[in-house]
């Protein structure tokens, strides 16, 4: 189907004998923001790292745009990773990290090409009064929007963001998800976010994902938090928890 970005079928992913995601059946249509939740564990970043290829399922299949994930091009899928390893006393500025997403390497004389589309993207994500700045005195906030600026430079048609919002600020979270909506308007792109935020998850994404290494739930936001899908989602497997999640009330 043309306007099906990521057809994930049947896929079962395993570390040797521990189950990560279990018979998992996704169809998921081009230009949707959906947020992925669920508990610490539920292979939320696992599901992100097998889309995006650097974890081989142990059964089933993964297609983006009809084609095996592991043949597409890198620059289809902008990817911001849930850790941040980078070290902050590396000693580079912001424009040298969002050039590292369309140079692959540390960059001190980039070409005039390179830099212009690295320059449009900052300038989207208002990030112009720090691009210059070392990373060491950037805020946490405005590494993020960096690294997002990094994972949008070749313009990919499929985003994956794992909890890009970890450490920022409310302000800069509507932000960061403004932006990410606006640009997945613009393009059309599709994007999987990540998030512990229900009440951002509601407000910004259109669809939600409810992951405990199977899938509990996929579809329309007003229909995701029901008590049912969250006690599933949330209860340990095999586990009888008492709770009540009073969700309407907090969005
Ligand atoms: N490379 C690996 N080798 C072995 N086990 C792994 C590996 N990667 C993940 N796991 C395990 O798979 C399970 C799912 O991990 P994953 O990182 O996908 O969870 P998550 O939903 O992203 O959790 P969190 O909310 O804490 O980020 C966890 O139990 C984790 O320990
Ligand atoms: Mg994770």
């Amino acid at each position: 189907m043309e306007n099906l970005a990521i057809e994930i079928t049947n896929l079962t992913v395993k570390f040797n004998h521990f189950v990560a995601l279990e018979n998992i059946n996704l169809s998921i249509p081009k230009g949707k923001f959906i947020a992925i939740l669920g508990p610490n564990g539920s292979g939320k970043s696992t599901l992100l790292r097998t889309i995006l290829g650097v974890i081989t399922p142990t059964d089933g299949n993964i297609t983006i745009f009809g084609t095996k994930n592991s043949n597409i091009k890198p620059e289809m899928i902008g990817y911001v990773p849930q850790m941040k390893t980078l070290d902050k006393f590396f000693p580079a500025i912001g424009l040298e990290l969002v050039l590292s997403g369309i140079v692959h390497k540390w960059s001190k004389k980039p070409k005039l090409e390179d830099k212009n589309k690295v320059m449009e993207i900052i300038e989207q994500l208002g990030a112009t009064s720090f691009v210059n700045k070392p990373l060491t005195q950037l805020s946490g906030g405005q590494l993020q929007r960096l690294y997002l600026a990094r994972a949008l430079v070749h313009k990919p048609q499929i985003i994956l963001l794992d909890e890009p919002a970890t450490g920022v600020d409310f302000v800069c979270e509507t932000n960061l998800n403004l932006i990410i909506n606006s640009y997945s308007t613009l393009h059309s792109t599709t994007v999987l976010m990540v998030t512990h935020d229900w009440t951002s998850a509601y407000h910004h994404t259109e669809d939600i994902i409810l992951l405990n290494k199977d899938l509990v739930f996929y579809g329309d936001k007003n229909e995701a938090f029901s008590d049912e899908n969250l006690k599933h989602t949330f209860s340990h497997y095999g586990d009888k928890h008492n709770v009540t999640f009073n969700l309407h009330q907090n969005v």
